[in-house]
């Protein structure tokens, strides 16, 4: 057997613990299928003397000097698992440029400067794989930037975040209220002590930047990413959502699109919205994710399975250690980036969607005609109208009040804003109770 690939770990907190324990556990099979053993040549963390409880691995490894560790001549690959933009940005141009190949599970740091580590990468002539920042155990990224490539992708529509989605899973199982289901999350460990980025749609929208970038040849980052999170989604939303044979997802979509003039662009977008009960992604529960991808030769294809977690996240870890350990002793790179479309990125205002909107109104006659004028005034055809009774969808009634809830067909996302902003003017609507976007064919 030739010489072992040395690997720089950095990070070795919930994913690269998992990663020392499988290839520890792994390591005959791993040296089968690469043609040479893994071999741990350093492990960069924070904090030297932290209880890392039986952890399969001498302690001497462990340095605090992440910089001096991947400029060592025995280091060939590696593998950071630290998270956050800086110094980790640093330290992978540093190992890139000098043609040492990458694998990351950095998602935030890909949509913020993806760029710079593939021009690195192309600098240094070597790999830049990342499979686990997506959708964590779920091979996804390989099949878009390979398998897929004799095709075209026209649309991207994925639950990419498992805390947000077990949040919401609840309040459609049990009715909860978000501040109650968030409390059960963080209990269960699946929400972060600050789930900031979790539940304001940072994390997916990062994730959405990366899928995006891939599925169109484009470089996209999280700047260009629509981004509204749950926190606003309420037991009333659920509830209205399930009077409609519906559930609410945060979902992240990208899809292709075409501008005034008819050229080509792409919309990417994180937010709430209401997909029908019969849409492969409705059965997507607890924390799971599954992304949705649709391409003119495949049609659909539906990607599902852990989205988190250090042993799921470690697995497409260690695929893409398998890939990039082989390519080295073969003296071959991976393709490198595609974003030869570089195609422009679409404003949410023009990003085409339908809304869903829960109104109370006064209930006297021509009410119903006025609200219809507003939407009407802006060129936001009505797909259907239902008056609720007191109590429907969830609302307590209010004498002499009724509930209208409008569902649109397919308009301008301006176009639907602004309705919505003249609804609220009139003196005959009360509140306007709910608005959510609808996906997936209502
Ligand atoms: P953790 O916080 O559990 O671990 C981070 C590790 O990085 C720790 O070992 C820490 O050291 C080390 N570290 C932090 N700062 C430095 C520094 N300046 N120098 C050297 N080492 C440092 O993070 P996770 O394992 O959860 O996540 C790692 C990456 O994987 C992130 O990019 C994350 O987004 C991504 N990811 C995580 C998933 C998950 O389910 N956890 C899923 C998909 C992707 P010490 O141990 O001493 O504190
Ligand atoms: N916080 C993320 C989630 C971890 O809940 O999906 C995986 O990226």
């Amino acid at each position: 057997m030739t010489s072992p690939v040395r690997l720089a770990l950095l990070g070795c907190g919930t994913v690269g613990g998992e990663v020392v324990r499988l290839l520890h556990e792994q390591s005959a099979d791993l040296a089968a299928r690469i043609g040479a053993p893994l071999e741990i040549a350093g492990i960069a963390v924070r904090r030297l003397g932290r209880d890392r409880g039986d952890l399969p691995v001498d302690p001497a490894l462990f340095t605090t000097d992440a910089l001096g560790l991947i400029k060592r001549d025995d280091v060939d690959v590696v593998v950071e698992v630290v998270g956050g933009i800086e110094p980790a940005r640093g330290w992978l141009v540093e190992a890139l440029r000098a043609g040492k190949s990458v694998v990351t599970a950095n998602k935030a740091l890909l949509a913020e400067d993806g760029g710079a580590l593939h021009d690195a990468a192309a600098e240094g002539g070597a790999d830049l794989y990342y499979e686990a920042a997506v959708a964590g155990a779920i091979p996804l990224l390989r099949p878009l930037r390979e398998s897929l490539h004799g095709d075209r992708i026209t649309r991207v529509t994925g639950i990419v975040n498992g805390t947000t989605n077990f949040i919401l899973s609840a309040m459609d199982a049990t009715g909860a209220g978000f501040a109650e289901a968030l409390e059960e999350a963080t209990e269960l460990g699946y929400a972060e002590a600050d789930p900031t980025a979790d539940v304001e749609g940072f994390d997916a929208a990062a994730k959405a930047a990366i899928l995006a970038s891939l599925a169109f040849h484009t470089r996209v980052g999280a700047a260009d990413v629509h981004r509204e999170g749950i926190t606003e989604v309420t037991a009333a939303d659920v509830a209205s959502a399930r009077a409609m044979g519906c559930t609410i997802k945060l979902l992240c979509i990208a899809a292709r699109g075409v501008d005034a003039a008819g050229g080509e662009t792409v919309n990417v977008r994180v937010h709430p919205a209401m997909i029908p009960r019969t849409h492969p992604l409705a059965s997507v529960g607890d924390a799971f994710n599954a992304v949705f991808v649709e391409a003119e030769a495949a049609g659909q294809l539906m990607f599902y399975g852990r989205g988190a977690g250090g042993a799921p996240t470690a697995s497409a870890v260690l695929g893409d250690v398998v890939a990039v350990a082989r390519n080295r002793l073969a003296g071959v790179r991976a393709a490198s980036e595609s974003a030869y479309a570089d195609l422009p990125v679409r404003p949410m205002g023009e990003a085409l969607t339908r809304y869903h909107v829960s109104l109370d109104v006064t209930d006297r006659p021509g009410v119903l005609a006025a609200v219809a004028g507003v939407f009407a005034r802006h060129d936001v055809s009505i797909a259907t109208v239902r008056q609720g009774s007191a109590g429907d969808a969830g609302t307590p009634g209010r004498g002499a009040d009724a509930e209208l809830v409008i569902v649109t067909h397919v308009a301008p996302d301006a176009a639907l804003a602004a309705t919505v902003t003249e609804l609220r003017t009139l003196d005959i609507v009360r509140s306007v109770t709910s608005v959510l976007r609808v996906e997936g064919g209502v």
